[in-house]
């Protein structure tokens, strides 16, 4: 496996991809209006490539023999010491063999580099296997929260946090 920066010439396949990994992982757990809706608000070009410029995001690819098999994106929320991880998807056929667990890894690492201590996330309530995959690594729930996205829908989601001190 090999971790990479996302390129601006990588955001139409990283577009590609999330909306494979979403239709598997959320088509029981949100309608697919609200799939569709979330997808173009936040994998529509313009926005992937103001993240890739802006200065406290980072985007990162995981290969596996040469096949674009996941990604993720973290961010300083703005809170001292605090990076959330964004987003972490991996492509089903490469789920549970580590590409999750280090893609997180990278996130915790650009967090630390930049001198934070706590990385959080958010995470729907009903997606059992990310939540999973979150406790292996350490995340515990902190809280609960339901946020208005626009469009009539709403995100039920846990926010989970862990320590990344060094
Ligand atoms: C969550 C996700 C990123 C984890 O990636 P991954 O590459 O499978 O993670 P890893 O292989 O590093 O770790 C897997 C661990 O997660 C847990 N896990 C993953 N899938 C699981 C499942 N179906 N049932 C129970 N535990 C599961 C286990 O602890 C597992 O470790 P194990 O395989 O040693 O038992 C991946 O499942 C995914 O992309 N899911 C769909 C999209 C998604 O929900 N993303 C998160 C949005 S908040």
């Amino acid at each position: 496996m090999e971790i990479q920066p996302v390129r601006a010439a990588d955001v139409e396949a990283i577009a590609a991809l999330a909306r494979e990994i979403w239709q598997s992982a959320y088509a029981g757990i949100i309608s697919q209006a609200q799939i569709d809706y979330m997808l173009g608000q936040r994998y529509n070009a313009p926005r992937l490539l103001e993240e890739l410029e802006k200065p406290g995001y980072w985007w990162d690819q995981a290969f596996i023999d040469g096949t674009r098999a996941g990604f993720s994106s973290g961010y300083l929320t703005g809170v001292v010491g605090e990076i959330k991880l964004d987003k972490v998807y991996v492509h089903p056929a490469h789920q549970r063999s580590g590409v999750g667990g280090a893609l997180i890894e990278r996130v915790a690492a650009h967090g630390r580099a930049a001198g934070c201590d706590t990385l959080i996330l958010a995470v729907n309530k009903q997606n059992a296997k990310a939540i999973a995959a979150y406790e292996k690594r350490g995340f515990s729930v902190r809280e609960a929260v339901r946020v208005d996205i626009g469009g009539g829908f709403v995100m039920d989601d846990f926010i989970m946090a862990r320590s990344i001190a060094q």
